[in-house]
């Protein structure tokens, strides 16, 4: 039993389809409803078990109600995977308060509060919380000052929760380097040559993925 969020697209969406195809029900969780639904009944046809519940992970009302529904319906939690990202690139002097902010309460504070919500159900099933960081963490690269501070403290986090709920629940930071989810569509041709010069992957919303 899995949870995921940022599921619609992705690394989420993949992450969902591999974890279904190793037998777990998958909980989908996403903002964009349509895409969530997508990837959810994508899975069921292919025989495996998931489901769509809305969650933007910004909101303490959506992630009550996802407990309440894991709870409810499913009565356990094994893994719970945190993911979702909104994509903002700007250097630190362009950064509004609020776009400043916005990053963080995307990218860094859903990790604490999914550890909040969820804590008592994984500690039950000695469960495994996944949190998606990136290279950024350990690496510079212009224009993106938020979301290297949100994904640097992301991988703090992670290794603090792992020391605080271990070894009942296991806690795993992942540093993924470029992979050409829709979310790169926009980004500047000298950070795509930087990033073709070491090779990537691109992941489409079923699963599948090609080495570049
Ligand atoms: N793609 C890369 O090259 C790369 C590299 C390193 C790390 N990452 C990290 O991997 C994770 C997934 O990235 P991706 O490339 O698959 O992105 P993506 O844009 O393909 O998917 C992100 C998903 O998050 C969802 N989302 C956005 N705001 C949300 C909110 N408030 N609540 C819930 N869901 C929300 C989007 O709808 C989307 O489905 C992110 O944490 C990202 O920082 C990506």
């Amino acid at each position: 039993m899995a949870v995921i969020t940022g599921a619609a697209h992705g690394i989420g969406a993949a992450t969902a389809h591999r974890l279904a195809a190793e037998g777990a029900l998958v909980v989908v969780t996403d903002v964009d409803d349509t895409a969530g639904k997508a990837v959810a009944a994508h899975i069921v046809d292919g025989g495996g078990h998931a489901e769509y519940v809305r969650c933007d992970v910004t909101s303490a009302a959506d992630w009550e109600n996802l407990a309440r529904h894991v709870d409810e319906h499913h009565g356990r939690l094994d893994v719970l995977h945190s993911n979702a990202f909104a994509q903002l690139n700007k250097p630190a002097h362009e950064l509004s308060e609020a776009e400043w902010d916005g990053q963080t309460a995307v990218l860094l504070k859903p990790a604490w509060r999914a550890m909040k919500t969820f804590a008592s159900m994984l500690r039950t099933a000695k469960g495994s919380v996944v949190l998606t960081s990136s290279v950024h963490a350990v690496i510079g690269l212009p224009g993106h000052a938020a979301y290297a501070a949100a994904k640097g403290a992301l991988c703090s986090l992670g290794r603090q929760l792992a020391v605080e709920y271990g070894p009942d629940i296991r806690v795993d930071t992942v540093l993924p380097g470029p992979i050409l989810t829709a979310a790169r569509d926009g980004i500047p041709e000298a950070d795509r040559q930087r990033y073709g010069g070491h090779g990537g992957q691109e992941i489409r919303t079923d699963g599948s993925f090609t080495e570049w």
